[in-house]
């Protein structure tokens, strides 16, 4: 009888760390998924085309990101709602990826 208790307790503790490890897992996944959409992934996915790797292509007269005078708010603007040739993003980014590639144009300023 106290071997079988033994053995549910053991049995007990390894599922118990078996179920952390795989939360573990999960976790790590959960968060390679938020780098992935880090800022600079998206804008090198949809702004790039215009703006250049470093913000200086000026593709069909995009601003130069690099030269931006605008405040962190202003650029959220400008991305969200669009400006005369760059058209809104709203509708294809969320309100945290527009943040996130905002923060990154701060970034490629000189
Ligand atoms: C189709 C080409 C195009 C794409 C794609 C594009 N832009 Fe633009 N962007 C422009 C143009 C053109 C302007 C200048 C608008 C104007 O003259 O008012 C501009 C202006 C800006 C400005 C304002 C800069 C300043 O100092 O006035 C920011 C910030 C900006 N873009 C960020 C982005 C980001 C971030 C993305 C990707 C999510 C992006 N753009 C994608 C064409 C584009």
């Amino acid at each position: 009888m106290k071997q079988l208790l033994i053995f549910f307790i053991c049995s007990i503790i390894i599922i118990s760390c078996n179920k952390n490890e795989k939360e573990d897992i999960a976790e790590k996944k959960e968060k390679q998924k938020l780098s992935a959409n880090s800022g600079k992934d998206i804008y090198i996915k949809n702004c790039k085309l215009c703006h250049g790797v470093d913000g200086k292509l000026g593709i069909s007269s995009a601003a130069d990101l690099s030269i931006s005078v605008l405040t962190i708010d202003e650029k959220i603007n400008v991305i969200t709602n669009g400006r005369k040739g760059m058209a809104p993003w709203k509708g294809q980014l969320s309100p945290e990826q527009i943040k996130l590639v905002a923060e990154y144009v701060q970034t490629l300023h000189q």
